[in-house]
């Protein structure tokens, strides 16, 4: 423990350097502490260990120096935000569209070698780009159209776009990666100016992303994650914390049977493969784990289609469980997909069955209505303004972030009227 003091990193290894065992690494959470160890090794003749830090900063012997005088193996910036905290405000102060909830700045690995290849060891902003004199054209590949929530998203897409005088060539991907593989390739033949994409599964990205950015054409990830070697390969991720969503549907379905002895629970997943079904069950897992009356008794895909949802819900209900308590569906087409099921079975879904789903769509305020839905917990589809934005800033010069988070809520039925009045989606 050092505090994030130099001196006190060296003072402390210096008393103890007589006990320390043979040390190969050290990581320190800032650079000066690992130049507090650098200075307490070499006080005690003890070479060849490798240093690693944080922070990063310019300046004499500040994190990017250490690297130089070979002092560090190797540091990572930490940005300070302060740049982006002002900027921010002063979009909001101008009441601009866009603005995202948290955004995570883009740390940056600074080695021996990276500073002899010259790659910006700092997040300043690269050089303005030229003003374009035309248009900005912006290649979109789509999941496709499988959902209310992806019907909203498309939407939401086309008039940013249109509202922001961007020139948006649009492919749908009906649900297929090759098919939105060929459309990146037909984006880099027509040498757009960026590309943005919400991949349907998170592997198999590497080739074409690889392709892109061969061809000078930054792409920016669009509500889905995806699974590469190198996170150069893409500019910036913009959309829900896929993981948060799980938790809050668990935090719900905790609080609503928290007083029951056993909870069997369905689970209906999202596409096989996809960013979101991947993390919304880690995170419902993550909170369950602490309740052990409450199991996932059976849980199969239903790929985010409604009528999946039917089927694989009457598929579970045929095979004999035992009982279901509650339905965690990962969207809520799904949910109301089971929620026919559920009836057509002679269950009462919304009271015997709970249910808590996801997307907060128009079909799940509905359904809660009809006191058939308990809880759906939001994701937002309204990623267009803040797409654009970023394109516009990106093609003004700003060092994007590399993670921008929409802002989502928790809606149950009891509020279910007085919530959804408003609502684009
Ligand atoms: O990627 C977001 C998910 O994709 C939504 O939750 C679902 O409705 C859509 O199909």
């Amino acid at each position: 423990m050092a505090d994030w003091l130099r001196d006190r990193a060296e003072d402390e290894l210096t008393a103890r350097s007589g006990s320390l065992p043979g040390i190969d690494v050290v990581f320190a959470q800032n650079d000066a502490m690992a130049y507090g160890a650098w200075r307490a090794f070499q006080a005690a003749g003890r070479t060849g260990i490798k240093l690693i830090g944080i922070d990063g900063l310019p300046g004499p012997m500040g994190g990017i120096d250490l690297v130089r005088k070979g002092i560090l193996a190797a540091t990572f910036t930490c940005p300070t935000g302060g740049k982006e905290a002002v900027a921010y405000a002063v979009d909001l102060l101008s009441k601009k569209e866009g603005i995202p909830k948290k955004i995570y700045l883009r740390p940056r690995m600074v080695t021996a070698e990276s500073l002899k290849e010259g790659t910006p060891a700092s997040t300043t902003a690269p050089a303005a780009r030229a003003p374009l004199g035309r248009p900005i054209v912006l290649g979109f590949s789509q999941v496709g159209s499988e959902s209310e929530w992806r019907v909203a998203n498309t939407k939401s897409i086309k008039n940013a776009a249109a509202k922001a005088g961007i020139q948006l060539l649009f492919e749908d991907g009906r649900q297929r990666q090759e098919n939105q593989i060929a459309a990146i390739r037909s984006f880099i033949e027509r040498k757009v100016d960026i590309i943005a994409f919400s991949p349907v599964v998170e592997s198999g990205w590497d080739e074409v992303l690889r392709e892109a950015k061969d061809a000078g054409i930054p792409v920016i990830l669009s509500d889905r994650a995806v699974d590469v070697k190198d996170d150069t390969l893409w500019l910036s991720f913009m959309g829900s914390d896929f993981l948060e969503e799980g938790r809050r549907a668990a935090r719900w379905l905790v609080e609503a049977l928290k007083g029951e002895v056993s909870v069997h629970i369905v689970e209906l997943q999202g596409t096989i493969g996809s960013a979101p079904a991947i993390d919304r069950r880690i995170g419902f897992e993550e909170v369950i784990r602490d309740y052990p009356q409450f199991k996932i008794v059976a849980s199969e895909s239903g790929d985010f289609f409604k009528d999946q949802g039917y089927e694989v819900m009457k598929r579970i209900l045929a095979s004999g469980l035992p009982r279901v308590d509650a339905l965690f569906a990962h969207n809520d087409d799904m949910a109301i997909g089971a929620i026919q099921a559920l009836e057509e079975a002679g269950l009462k879904p919304g009271t015997e069955v709970k249910i808590v789903s996801i997307d907060a769509a128009h079909g799940a305020f509905m359904a809660m209505l009809a006191g058939k839905l308990n809880c759906t917990v939001e994701c937002n589809p309204l990623l267009g303004p803040q797409l654009m934005k970023a394109i516009q800033d990106y093609m003004a010069g700003t060092d994007l972030p590399i993670r921008m988070i929409t802002s989502e809520g928790v809606y149950t039925a009891e509020n279910a009227r007085r919530d959804m009045k408003g609502r684009e989606y």
